[in-house]
């Protein structure tokens, strides 16, 4: 009779342990820090050197963006990273964006996630977190 009320407090603990478990985060999934900059490097060279938007960074100094860039995605990811950057509207205003060219970067993004070897289904959770932010980057 012991033994057996022992398991079940063993079972009840146990069951409340998992309970707890908080699910793992996308930027755990993806594999952290390294995958965040990897995915930063692959969408600033695709970015920066395709003819349909690279003249919107002619002024752009590549590590800062790429800085900025690597802590707003490891915080909208879920990562222990604090985004002190401009918010998307002030980042964005002044340089109309249209919708055709936030698609241009949305491809090379995809493209950028290609190369870095991260899975179709956390491609597909990556841009739902920065798609909303269609209407903030683009010209309004
Ligand atoms: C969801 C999509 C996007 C995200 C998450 C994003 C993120 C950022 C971030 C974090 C910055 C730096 C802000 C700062 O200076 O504090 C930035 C700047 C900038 N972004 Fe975006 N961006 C997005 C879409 C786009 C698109 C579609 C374009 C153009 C096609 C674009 C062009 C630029 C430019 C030109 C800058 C200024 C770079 C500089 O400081 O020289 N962004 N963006």
């Amino acid at each position: 009779m012991k033994k057996i009320s022992m398991l079940l407090i063993a079972l009840f603990l146990l069951n409340a342990c998992v309970k707890q478990t908080k699910p793992e985060s996308l930027y755990d999934q993806l594999g952290g820090a390294p995958t965040i900059d990897l995915i930063t490097k692959n969408l600033l060279d695709r970015i920066l050197n395709n003819e349909k938007i690279a003249f919107l960074f002619k002024e752009t100094v590549r590590e800062d963006l790429h800085e900025k860039i690597v802590s707003q995605l490891c915080q909208e990811t879920g990562g222990p990273c604090v985004y002190e950057g401009l918010d998307m509207v002030e980042a964005h205003s002044g340089q109309e964006i249209k919708y055709s060219e936030f698609d241009v970067f949305v491809e090379d993004l995809i493209l950028a996630m290609e190369d870095a070897n991260v899975p179709f289904t956390l491609q597909n959770k990556f841009l739902a977190i920065f798609a909303p932010m269609r209407e903030d980057v683009t010209y309004q």
